[in-house]
């Protein structure tokens, strides 16, 4: 199959519609004046447990995400049901690298125009009011109309994120200051060869339908987006 296209013609048009919606929705709340001022930011390292809902396709996903902004990484490791258990390892230098492991292992790796999102990459949100979700009150914001962000009321905690094109993740644990092992995050040999770091090119078989399973042009969208 195709390599992953890097976008750009789309991020264009992307990052103008972002700045039409920003110069369009001046930031406001629409609550009064006990309206939290921006969403807490995230810690600088934390796991969590994400349940994902692609919802486009209504396909599933558990991931387990590791923040670590201290060490410049991020890894999301996500297990589709029933399907492939995919690494996305994201360093703070740009560079990503997409594996799986095991009889069929494959890599691709992936460079994107910016690093790691920032603990504050929510500054600047548009707060909407409180919103119940999973049965939890919380606070509801929104940035350019591209994530709406849910975090708890009563400790600040992040519940619930949801993009644009109707994929939620909703935050089933959340262990602040949890560090994933070095080993974990090391890119697989496979990943070194000249066809695997040579632009987005592949190695072996990447299997068909990982860019749904990894949702690589939103994830693309939302480290783009999480660089303005
Ligand atoms: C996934 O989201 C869609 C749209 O909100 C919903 O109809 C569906 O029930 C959800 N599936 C699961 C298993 O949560
Ligand atoms: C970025 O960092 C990772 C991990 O140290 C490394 O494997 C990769 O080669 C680096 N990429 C670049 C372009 O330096
Ligand atoms: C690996 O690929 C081979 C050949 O396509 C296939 O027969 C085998 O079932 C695959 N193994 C796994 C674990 O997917």
């Amino acid at each position: 199959m195709a390599p992953i296209p890097i976008p750009t013609a789309i991020v264009t048009i992307l990052l103008l519609s972002i700045l039409a919606v920003t110069i369009g929705n001046p930031i406001t709340s629409s609550d009064g004046s006990d309206a939290p001022t921006s969403p807490t930011p995230w810690p600088h390292q934390f796991h969590s447990q994400l349940y994902v809902n692609l919802t486009s396709t209504g396909k599933l996903q558990i991931d387990d995400l590791w923040y670590d902004w201290t060490r410049g990484r991020n890894l999301n490791l996500l297990q589709s049901q029933l399907g492939d258990r995919l690494y996305d390892v994201e360093w703070d230098n740009k560079t990503s690298f997409l594996f799986t492991k095991g009889e069929n292992a494959t890599c691709r790796t992936l460079v994107f125009p910016v690093g790691v999102l920032r603990p504050n990459w929510l500054d600047g949100a548009t707060y909407l009011g409180r919103a119940w979700t999973g049965g939890i009150e919380c606070h509801l914001w929104t940035k350019v109309e591209f994530v709406w962000y849910y975090e708890e009321v009563a400790t600040g905690r992040p519940v619930r994120w949801d993009f644009f094109n109707g994929m939620s993740m909703h935050v089933m644990t959340f262990e602040v200051g949890a560090v994933l092992e070095d080993s974990e995050w090391q890119a697989p040999e496979y990943c070194f060869t000249e066809s695997a770091k040579n632009g987005n090119a592949e190695i072996h078989n990447m299997p068909k339908g990982i860019e749904e399973t990894v949702n690589i042009f939103d994830y693309l969208h939302f480290r783009k987006f999480s660089s303005i």
